[in-house]
């Protein structure tokens, strides 16, 4: 019988947290992130799946200076690593805090036939509590499974959907959620538990992602709330904004002196979408409302989607 050549997993590394390093073991909050290469992280993680591990470094940042120019480069190093034969799936170590949007980003705009599982930490790589090299295991355990494709992330013993998964803790270890939709699956001792199947997204072309980060459409979120009037609204088109996301109170709806600015920005032509300041659950539509609904996407996902299509429509 023909030996099966071992599968090689690619893990890329972005910064973050689960690279940070502090001065003590005991430090968990005054750390640097973005300080350990991922080399010396695939390094000091174990494996449960017999795979061959390689890494590349592709930025090495504190994820909230995220930018459009290292998104496109990260979207066509996965989708390099992907096309390789050999290549069971990739790995994203990246930070926590925009994760989120990383993973969002991707899910629109790699065609993945294989996993692309992003992961983090919630303590530094040099802490006594650190998270990461767990959270990195599981992540290449995903990888490795056949008959999967599209982008999750691997976190604290949980598998989220790219377009569910949120931030929602800034200090526990368990800091994400999938909202009402749940998990995809438990990861646990090296084995899936599934819950749900993998959500697939619609492909954005990658060529249509300007190289000229200015030249991305600027779209901002703007929040509806006690008080709220049009001049936030109005500063934004004085200022040439594109798009703009409200983040509407309960199901999507807005304050009416808002309502009327955001009308008047989408007779100037700028792209206006709502969604919801809720925390968890989608916008429930019975009669055509005023406005492009984002249905379940929150609104930091609704931005995101809004320059998609805002990019695709050029
Ligand atoms: C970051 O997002 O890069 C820093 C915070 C973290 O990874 O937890």
């Amino acid at each position: 019988m023909q030996n099966l050549p071992e599968r090689t997993v690619v893990v890329l590394g972005m910064g973050g947290t689960i690279a940070g390093r502090a001065a003590s073991a005991d430090d968990n909050l005054g750390y640097v992130a973005g300080t350990v290469g991922v080399g010396a992280l695939v390094a000091s993680a174990s494996h449960d799946a017999p795979v061959t591990v390689e890494s590349e470094q592709v930025a090495q940042i504190d994820s909230k200076d995220m930018e459009f120019a290292l998104w496109r480069r990260l979207a066509g190093r996965v989708a390099h690593h992907l096309a390789r034969v050999e290549v069971a799936g990739v790995v994203v170590t990246h930070g926590t805090d925009t994760l989120e949007e990383t993973a969002y980003f991707l899910s629109r705009v790699v065609a993945a036939d294989k996993p692309v599982v992003l992961t983090a930490a919630m303590r530094p790589a040099s802490s006594r509590q650190a998270d990461g090299p767990q959270n990195l295991a599981d992540a290449t355990t995903v990888a490795t499974l056949g008959g999967r494709a599209g982008v999750v992330v691997a976190f604290a013993g949980t598998l989220h959907s790219a377009h569910d998964v949120r931030k929602v803790h800034p200090y526990r270890l368990d800091a994400f959620s999938s909202g009402d939709a749940g998990p995809l699956a438990r990861i646990e001792d090296g084995r899936l538990r599934a819950l749900r199947d993998w959500p697939a997204e619609s492909i954005m072309a990658r060529d249509r992602m300007p190289e000229d980060a200015s030249a991305w459409p600027w779209v901002e979120i703007v929040t509806s709330g006690t008080g709220t009037d049009g001049r936030v609204v109005a500063a934004l088109i004085a200022a040439g904004v594109a798009g703009i996301v409200v983040a509407g109170t309960g199901n999507g709806s807005l304050h009416r002196v808002l309502e009327a600015a955001l009308a008047d920005a989408e007779a100037r032509g700028v792209a206006i979408l709502r969604s919801t300041r809720c925390l968890d659950g989608t916008i429930v539509e019975n009669t055509p409302r005023r406005f492009a609904s984002a249905g379940d996407l929150t609104p930091v996902k609704a931005r995101i989607e809004l320059m998609l299509r805002l990019l695709e429509s050029r």
